[in-house]
């Protein structure tokens, strides 16, 4: 069951509002219908999953302050049906409607909506007070919520001490403190300034993190709903035009009107390393001795390569010069050979936080789970690649065959590229790496093709 399920909703302002949802049934558009009332939300469905953070973002009108209003019943929809937790909330009396809001859904405002005479710990408190939760209890639970939003300390201050940050920390501490499953968030760093707003949202993804809630979040910002949602609602018009991840509404945007929309969104936060990883071409047992190594790499064409122990678990890294010596020395194994391998990623490492370590590393930069197993590389071409917009790249007039280079950005070829480009690492060891004749230059030239 679905946290959330909101079924062909309508919501008109206006007196025939009912007469207006017909005709847009029937197919009118909602400028024909504005005689009769504003048409704000438009047969909306969707389902949030429980844990889900659930992004609206729209512009400024399209009706997205609507929508969320309908989800804790503040506005009865003028069509279709909303069940939070399966319960039908257009369908309650107004006590069972107000037990549902005090339970299970709250809400977190824009303009943080303080009590200004009270006390910041009061104020994070004041849900329960309203639920008649008693005394003690409600305090030491304001003050927990307190604490989890970064404000111990601040409990005896009065709002208007407290900067526009710390303000939304208390909105944000006193929706936690009402433990509800479900968080509904309008605009909510919208008042903050950059800074404090990153601060913010990142402090709303650990949170989360814990906590597991569903969180319904509207913005304007595409950034912060990149940053911060699970799924993306995109409306226009009161309609919700496409329903995706971040990643789908970047690569596949439903239509020109969601594509404008992401043209400029920093692309850089939003594509992570589990995004783009690609297989590594060649990985190297780690209970295979220099002999071995060497032929696997030589196939493979590379000067460099990961070790894995039987159940993937990545171990570092070894370079072809050493195998050389030690394989001269009769040494048979990699004893000793292995470089361990200190910039290895997670999957959901974001494409900004990858070109520090793959800068330092010699090969494309392995991701890995928990466990350290690895999971894929992402080629330092790849992340060049991934900055450019989402345009098909043109094929690249150097390249005699563009299968090949576009080939080349996923696979071995782009190993080479890395490797070379980070032969110049200051703990880089012994002879740099062995330079790869022929498909190296492709690599490079195809990579320069795709982000012209
Ligand atoms: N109480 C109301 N009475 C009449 N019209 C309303 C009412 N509330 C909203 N509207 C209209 O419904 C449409 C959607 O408004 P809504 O506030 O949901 O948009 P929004 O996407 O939240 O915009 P913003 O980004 O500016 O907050 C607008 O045309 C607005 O004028
Ligand atoms: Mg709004």
């Amino acid at each position: 069951m679905s946290a959330i399920s909101a079924q062909h909703v309508y919501k008109v302002f206006g007196r025939r509002s009912q007469e207006a949802v017909k005709r847009l049934q029937s197919g009118q558009s909602r400028d024909e219908v504005k005689p009769l009332g504003t048409a704000a939300v438009i047969d909306a469905s969707f389902e949030v999953e429980k844990g889900e953070t659930f992004v609206v973002m729209g512009l400024s009108g399209s009706g997205k302050s609507t929508l969320i209003r309908m989800l804790n019943g503040l506005l009865q929809p003028t069509a279709g049906s909303i069940a939070i937790d399966g319960t039908d909330i257009s369908d309650v009396s107004p006590a069972q409607l107000r037990e549902i809001r005090r339970s299970k859904v709250s809400m977190v405002f824009q303009h943080f909506a303080l009590l200004p005479h009270r006390s910041v710990l009061d104020n994070a408190a004041y849900p329960l007070e309203i639920q008649g939760v008693a005394r003690e209890e409600r305090r030491a639970r304001a003050a927990e919520a307190l604490t989890m939003t970064g404000l111990a300390g601040w409990e005896d201050h009065l709002p208007s001490q407290l900067s526009g940050g710390m303000r939304q920390r208390v909105g944000l501490a006193r929706a936690l403190a009402a433990d509800t499953d479900v968080l509904l968030m309008d605009e909510a760093f919208s008042a903050l300034d950059p800074l404090i707003r990153r601060e913010m949202q990142d402090q709303l993804v650990e949170l989360q993190a814990n906590l597991g809630k569903t969180i319904v979040f509207i913005t304007h910002d595409l950034n912060e709903a990149m940053h911060l949602g699970d799924r993306i609602a995109v409306m226009r018009d009161g309609r919700i035009v496409q329903v995706d991840t971040a990643e789908k509404i970047l690569s596949e945007p439903a239509d020109d009107y969601v594509a404008r929309f992401v043209a400029d969104v920093d692309r850089s936060r939003v594509l992570t390393a589990g995004s783009f990883m690609s297989r590594p071409v060649v990985t190297v047992p780690r209970n295979a001795g220099p002999a071995v190594a060497l032929r696997e790499m030589r196939a493979a064409q590379v000067s460099a390569a990961y070790v894995v122990d039987r159940r993937r678990v990545l171990h570092g890294s070894v370079h072809d010069d050493e195998l050389v010596a030690a394989q001269r020395q009769g040494t048979d194994t990699l004893d000793g050979l292995v470089h361990p391998d200190h910039s290895a990623v997670g999957p959901d490492t974001p494409l900004s936080e990858m070109f520090a370590p793959a800068a330092e590393s010699r090969l494309p930069l392995a991701v890995v789970d928990d466990g350290g197993r690895l999971l894929g590389v992402v080629p330092r071409v790849a992340l060049l690649e991934a900055m450019a917009p989402s345009t098909p790249s043109p094929a690249s007039p150097a390249s005699p065959d563009p299968a090949e280079g576009a080939d080349a950005g996923t696979d071995g070829s782009a190993d080479e590229a890395a490797s070379q480009a980070g032969g110049d690492h200051p703990v880089a060891h012994g002879a740099s790496a062995v330079p790869t004749e022929g498909r190296t230059d492709d690599v490079r030239v195809s990579t320069e093709g795709g982000l012209r």
